[in-house]
C-alpha cells in the first residue's frame, strides 16, 4: 500500500491522537510543528523518527502528506501562511467545512482534502481507544489524495466515508449524536438533586441505562430500541412528567416535549401506538389542541395547563 509521508500542524487532542495511531499503523510521521514548542516536541519524542519542526514550512517541505489539526477557526490561516508546492497534499480535519478553507493550498497546485475522524475525543488517551471502528469522512480534490485518506482511514481500522452533500449537514448530525447527547444526559443528571440525591450520583445512576439503550440500538435497531411511556403510548404518564417538570424544573420543559414530539414518530413506526393514541399524546403535549387528560384518565382530556396530578414522585423512564 502507498503509504505518504506525513507531517502534522498542531498539537492538540486530534493531532496526537492521530500522530500516534498512525505511526503505529506503519506511517512516517517526518516533522510535526505547534505553536507550543514544547508540546510540539514532547509529541515528536512520542513518534518513531519524527522532530518538532521550528517552522510550519518545514513540516510541509519534509512531508507528502500535511494533516492541519488545528482549530476550526485557524485553519484558514495556518494554510495561507505556507508556500505549497506543485504536487503537494494537505487536508484539515474540520467536519463541518469543505476544502474551499484550502483554496490557497489548491491554486499553488497541492491536492487538498478533509479526513475528519467521526468520533469524540476527549482526551487522546480516549482518542487511541476509539479510533479504530470509527467512520471518518474523507474527501480530496485528486484520486491520488483520495486514495490515500481512504487507506489511512482503513489502516486506522475506520470506515471512510465518502459524503456528496453540504458538510455542515453531516456535522449536525454528528453533534446531535455526541455533543447533544451529553448535554441531554446533563440535563437528566441535573435533576437528582431535586431527588435528595446528588447530579453525580444521577449520572452513575443513568450511565448503566444509557449503555443498555445504545445495546439496544446496535442489536435491535431504530425504532425496536425505543421503550417508555410514548412507545406504550402511557398518555397519563406523560401528562405527569410535564405536571412535575411545571413544579420542579421548567427548564427542561421545552426539550422533554420537542423530544417527546420526535419519540411518537418513532413509536408509530415502531407500530406500539396507533394514530389516535399519538394524537392523545400530541394533546398532552400542547402540540394540538384539545387539553390534557386528569390524571389516571388519559382518556379524559380537559382545559389547558396542568392535569393537576400534584405527584412529585418520578415515573420510570423504560
Ligand atoms: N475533538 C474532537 O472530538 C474532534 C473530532 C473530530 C475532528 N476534530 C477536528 O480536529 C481539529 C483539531 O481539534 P482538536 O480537538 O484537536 O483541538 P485542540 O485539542 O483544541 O487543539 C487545537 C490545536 O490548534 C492549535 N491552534 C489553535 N489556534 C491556532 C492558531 N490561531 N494558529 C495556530 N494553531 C492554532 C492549538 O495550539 P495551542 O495548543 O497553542 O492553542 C492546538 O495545537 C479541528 O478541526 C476539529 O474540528 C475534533
Amino acid at each position: 500500500m502507498d503509504k505518504p509521508t506525513l507531517g502534522f500542524l498542531g498539537t492538540g487532542v486530534v493531532a496526537t491522537a492521530l500522530c500516534q495511531s498512525l505511526g503505529r499503523a506503519g506511517y512516517r510521521i517526518a516533522a510535526v510543528h505547534g505553536r507550543d514548542s514544547h508540546r510540539a516536541r514532547e509529541l515528536a519524542l512520542s513518534l518513531d523518527g519524527a522532530r518538532a519542526a521550528a517552522t510550519r514550512q518545514e513540516v510541509a517541505d519534509e512531508s507528502d502528506l500535511v494533516v492541519l489539526a488545528v482549530s476550526d477557526d485557524a485553519i484558514a490561516a495556518v494554510a495561507d501562511s505556507i508556500s505549497w508546492r506543485q504536487g503537494g497534499a494537505v487536508v484539515h480535519c474540520n467536519g463541518a467545512a469543505s476544502l474551499a478553507l484550502l483554496q490557497t493550498a489548491q491554486r499553488a497546485g497541492a491536492d487538498v482534502g478533509v479526513f475528519h475522524p467521526l468520533q469524540s475525543f476527549a482526551s487522546a488517551e480516549q482518542a487511541l481507544r476509539l479510533i479504530p471502528g470509527s467512520a471518518f469522512r474523507v474527501e480530496a480534490s485528486s484520486d491520488r489524495l483520495r486514495g490515500w485518506l481512504t487507506n489511512m482511514a482503513v489502516s486506522l481500522g475506520g470506515r471512510p466515508l465518502a459524503l456528496s452533500a453540504d458538510p455542515a449537514l453531516y456535522h449536525v448530525s454528528a453533534v446531535l449524536a455526541s455533543n447533544y447527547l451529553v448535554t441531554l444526559l446533563d440535563l437528566a443528571a441535573g435533576l437528582w438533586p431535586e431527588l435528595g440525591s446528588t447530579r453525580e450520583d444521577g449520572l452513575s445512576a443513568l450511565l448503566p441505562l444509557v449503555r443498555g439503550t445504545i445495546e439496544n440500538i446496535e442489536r435491535l435497531g431504530i425504532p425496536s430500541a425505543l421503550t417508555g411511556p410514548i412507545a406504550r403510548g402511557d398518555v397519563g404518564t406523560v401528562a405527569r412528567h410535564l405536571d412535575v417538570l411545571r413544579e420542579v424544573a421548567p427548564h427542561a420543559l421545552p426539550v422533554y416535549k420537542e423530544l417527546a414530539l420526535r419519540a411518537i414518530q418513532v413509536a408509530l413506526r415502531k407500530g406500539t401506538i396507533d394514530r389516535e393514541r399519538a394524537g392523545r399524546l400530541e394533546i398532552v403535549l400542547g402540540d394540538r389542541p384539545g387539553g390534557a387528560p386528569t390524571c389516571g384518565d388519559a382518556r379524559a382530556p380537559r382545559g389547558q395547563g396542568g392535569t393537576g396530578c400534584g405527584s412529585r414522585r418520578p415515573t420510570s423512564a423504560s
